[in-house]
């Protein structure tokens, strides 16, 4: 029997496809798809490529433990890029933030944070000291998951970068949490995604006080959350993190 070249890497990239939950191979931003980083290709390539995305866990598999070093930036904490890689972004605008897939019914909220970047630059700035890092927007639900709702329109997400943040180096943290385990401590699965930015523009806001690890706890409750008592309960869930930092525009 013959299988054409094809339909074998048809049937390869769907075993590839069944077993990823998700990772963020392009972000768009300003009209142009910039490499994120491919979990299928970019970690088996040797060097490794300059990527403006961080590393995630090869399996595209998630975080468990929010105390655990991985939550700053998945894996990137051990493995930063290669050399100095940024890409501009206007105060103000709004990139999208491209995901691979996401399976319906890996229920949570979409969070992003900021942290500016300490010398000497984000390519080799880990970000998991101190409380660099300030919480610039949230989706919950509303009705319906965010991730569900990604998940139906496309796996992408928009994120504003706020418009009166000083200029200058920053790590945006983008995060998906799915909830459908997380009845359970330590059910709680955490995508964070580190996308190392230039912001041009801007004003003269700093701001800080969070830290990863640090801003969760296992018994947080939007960590250790029971997706499954409907509606109203959903409604009540408590991002976790905090409030979006007081005073951005
Ligand atoms: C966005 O794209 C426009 C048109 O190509 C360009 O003029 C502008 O400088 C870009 N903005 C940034 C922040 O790179």
């Amino acid at each position: 029997m013959l299988f054409s070249t094809s339909a074998l890497l048809a049937a390869v990239s769907l075993i590839g496809q069944v077993s990823a939950h998700g990772y963020v191979p392009i972000v768009r931003i300003n009209g142009t798809n910039v490499p994120g980083w491919d979990v299928t290709k970019d970690g088996y390539m040797n060097p490794q490529p300059l990527r403006i995305v961080r590393a995630t866990k090869p399996d595209s598999g998630f975080i468990s433990n929010p105390a655990s070093g991985d939550i700053t930036c998945s894996i990137g904490n051990s493995k930063l890029p290669p050399g100095p890689i940024t890409a501009t972004v206007a105060a103000g605008q709004t990139i999208t933030v491209v995901w691979n897939t996401w399976p319906i019914g890996h229920y949570g909220p979409i969070i992003n944070y900021m942290a500016k970047c300490g010398a000497p630059g984000c390519s080799s700035w880990k970000g998991d000291s101190g409380a660099p890092w300030f919480k610039i927007s949230q989706e919950t639900y509303n009705g319906e998951w965010p991730s569900d709702k990604l998940a139906r329109g496309g796996f992408t997400s928009n994120v504003r970068i706020p418009a009166n943040i000083e200029p200058g180096d920053y790590l945006l943290r983008h995060e998906q949490i799915a909830l459908h385990g997380a009845s359970q401590q330590g059910g709680a699965q955490f995508y964070p995604v580190c996308i190392q930015l230039t912001v041009v523009g801007g004003g003269s806001l700093r701001p800080s006080g969070l830290s990863f690890p640090g801003a969760y706890k296992a018994t947080d409750p939007g960590i250790l959350f029971n997706p499954y008592r409907g509606d109203a309960a959903n409604r009540a869930y408590v991002v976790p993190g905090g409030p979006v930092y007081a005073g951005l525009t």
